[in-house]
């Protein structure tokens, strides 16, 4: 089943449990528009390039459409359609004010140098510009894109609408970027993880974790949850995977991923197979990786009491069945990793206010957020008896339909 699938399925069990009109549901599932475009570059070379980009804008009705952009060989509109519609539901269940985006271009930014990469982002830019807007549509980094990508985006559109820092966050600190930005899905993974333990009498400090991922999610979360006493027992990135049973230095994990490049050869550690670490013994597993990691065939084999889903759909619906089924608790990624877009939404107010907030109120401001999102999220649980997923599908979706219904219908 791939993503949109996925996501189309829970949205319409979300639709069921809140009992909305059939109309309501075709014109939250519609996207507000798909945006393809072409965009041809000079190479160094000399030779041109041709690339396709994309950006699908879902739904608009409780404000600005929010998302990132992708660099990636397999972007594909189906994909970008479905992390657009996650984009909506996860800005409701986080209670910030927008709507949900994605977009990217098909290519693989490791085989383009630095000035290409440069070119065309500014070509794409030059494509949207006149469909995206502080007000309008504010896109974000997400793979294969970061603060740098972000700066040219937020350069090429102030060329055509003026100086316009809030046209992007995630831009670097000295364009208007958010101090606590670049820790914030981290930060939010362990906050909303803090909330899920607390409600089941346990603490950071007492479990055992195991993370796929030591790109900006994983490393950030294994930091925190290190700094609180957690014991991060394994990690993987696509080098490869190490494990220490009494848990790994993480700070010194970091240094050697910085030195080196990958987890791989950390000498604090042994090797392990990248391939059983979701089924590697744990407290809490954290996917901060890739989508569809677990599936029916790995999901039985889980070990953790707990599954905080950093990445975006790192779970599929037959994994999630089993792993309810063994009563395993799913973290849903719709509420466990917004603490991006809530930063995000946090830098995008600091820009319209030409005021910039210590990293410390942000911090405080992003705990609030997570926790009360996690409370709501609860309550729709206990009002529905349903899953967390569901109770977070079900909160995003009913936050998005009372926001169009109020909006109206009339031409
Ligand atoms: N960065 C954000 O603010 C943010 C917000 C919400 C969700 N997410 C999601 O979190 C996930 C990670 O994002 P990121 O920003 O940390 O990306 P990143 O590019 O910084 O890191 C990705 C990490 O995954 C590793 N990886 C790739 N293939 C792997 C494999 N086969 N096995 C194990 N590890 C592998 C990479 O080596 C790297 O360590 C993505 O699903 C992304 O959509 C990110």
């Amino acid at each position: 089943m791939n993503a949109l699938e996925a996501t189309n399925r829970y949205f319409k069990r979300a639709v069921k449990l809140l009992g909305l009109d059939s109309k309501v549901e075709r014109s939250l599932l519609i996207p507000f528009r798909e945006i393809k475009v072409e965009c041809t570059i000079p190479k160094d070379d000399g030779t041109l390039a041709s690339f396709v980009g994309f950006r699908v804008q879902h739904d608009n009705a409780r404000g600005p459409m929010k998302g990132g952009i992708r660099y990636h060989p397999e972007v594909e509109p189906d994909e970008v359609n479905a992390l657009a519609q996650l984009m909506t539901w996860k800005s409701a269940v986080a209670n910030i004010p927008y709507g949900g985006a994605k977009g990217g271009i098909g290519c693989n930014p490791r085989e383009l140098s630095i000035h290409e990469q440069e070119r065309l982002t500014r070509v794409f830019t030059q494509k949207i510009h006149d469909l995206i807007g502080v007000h309008t549509d504010v896109p974000a980094p997400d793979m294969g894109t970061n603060a740098q990508t972000m700066a040219w985006i937020l350069d090429e559109y102030s060329k055509f609408h003026g100086y316009s820092p809030a046209i992007v966050t995630g831009k670097p600190v000295d364009l208007g970027g958010s101090l606590g930005r670049e820790a914030a899905t981290g930060r939010g993974v362990v906050y909303a993880t803090e909330a899920l333990l607390a409600d089941y009498g346990k603490s950071i400090s007492r479990q055992s974790y195991v993370i796929q991922g030591f790109g900006n999610v994983g490393s950030w979360t294994a930091q925190l949850l290190h700094e609180q006493g957690g014991k991060v027992r394994a990690v993987s990135d696509v080098t490869g995977a190490v494990k220490n049973n009494a848990g790994l230095d993480i700070p010194s994990l970091i240094a050697h991923v910085k030195e080196t490049g990958g987890v791989k050869g950390f000498q604090g550690g042994d090797a392990l197979d990248p391939d059983i670490l979701l089924i590697e013994e744990c407290d809490v597993l954290i996917p901060a990786a890739l989508g569809g990691v677990l599936n029916g065939e790995n999901a039985k084999d889980v070990k953790a009491k707990f599954v905080i889903e950093a990445a975006n759909h790192p779970t599929d619906p037959h994994a999630d069945e089993v792993l309810e089924q063994k009563g395993v608790v799913v973290l849903p990624d719709i509420y466990a990793n917004s603490g991006g877009v809530t930063v995000s939404y946090f830098e995008w107010v600091q820009n319209i206010q030409g005021f910039m907030w210590e990293e410390e109120k942000v911090n405080e401001e992003l705990s609030k957020y997570i926790t009360k999102a996690y409370k709501n999220v609860k309550e729709m649980c206990k009002t529905h008896n349903c899953s967390l997923r569901m109770g977070a599908f079900s909160l995003g979706v009913h936050r998005v339909a009372r926001a169009t219904l109020l909006r109206g219908w009339e031409a």
